[in-house]
């Protein structure tokens, strides 16, 4: 990658120098290198963060997780990764970002902590809630899992793979297609599935809020641990009082 193609600034900060490099690459995706070296020195390589996620295929993202995922899991992340395209379309959202998250989002699904350790993966600050909200660990820990088989994808997709379990207390348009997709994505086998669906082309916080409600109400009937990151959700966006699926 030559340096000549990059567009430079570099502002001096004592003996160090702060610089800052950007550029486009040739599909049009918008990089940025923050870097702190020594002035004189330049590495380009190094400290980068990328904006947005690099192009890598959604056949090479799927060939990934050919080995991670059953062949049910992985056409049920399939169907999400259409519906959250098809939101984020309707939304104005990156309908590119919207489809790589439901392709990943449940790439740690069938993994536990000691089978991350063996690939290598260290996540141990999830562990925690590996024992006591087993079902929302895999969320928590996808993003980990992500940036290990795709280190170029960027965090974009962070948020949305790690709160499309749970919700969480503030969630972008990103986070809240996905958390929405997952959950209403053609062969969920949920009630009120067609009318939460609707609600998500119309009122996207709302069909959030009715999701987190749904949730709830679902593992209070089964009298199962409900994880902090949800009531953090209920309490932002939910319940309004006609969300489908929710009694007080
Ligand atoms: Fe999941
Ligand atoms: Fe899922």
């Amino acid at each position: 990658m030559s340096l000549a193609r990059f567009e430079r600034t570099a502002c001096g900060l004592g003996n160090r120098r702060s610089i800052l490099l950007s550029y486009r690459d040739p599909l049009g995706l918008y990089h940025k290198y923050p870097n702190t070296a020594p002035a004189g020195t330049l590495s380009a390589a190094v400290c980068f963060t990328i904006l947005r996620p690099m192009a890598v295929s959604h056949d090479a993202l799927i060939n990934q997780l050919v080995p991670l995922l059953s062949a049910k899991r992985l056409a049920h992340s399939l169907r999400v990764a259409a519906t959250a395209k098809q939101l984020a379309r309707h939304y104005g959202s990156d309908e590119d970002c919207a489809s790589q998250a439901g392709i990943l989002h449940d790439i740690a699904k069938h993994q536990t902590p000691n089978t991350l350790r063996e690939m290598g993966i260290v996540c141990t600050e999830w562990d925690s809630c590996w024992e006591h909200f087993p079902s929302v660990w895999h969320a928590l820990v996808g993003p980990v899992v992500v940036r290990h088989f795709f280190p170029d994808l960027g965090d974009t997709l962070t948020n949305p793979i790690r709160y499309h379990t749970t919700g969480y207390k503030t969630m972008d348009t990103l986070t809240m297609i996905l958390f929405v997709a997952d959950f209403i994505e053609p062969e969920r086998p949920i009630p009120h599935r067609a009318v939460i669906e609707e609600q998500a082309y119309t009122q996207l916080h709302q069909a959030v809020g009715t999701i987190a409600a749904h949730t709830v109400a679902t593992l209070q009937a089964d009298n199962r641990p409900i994880h902090p990151y949800t009531h953090a959700c209920m309490a932002t966006y939910g319940p309004p009082e006609t969300a489908v699926g929710w009694t007080p």
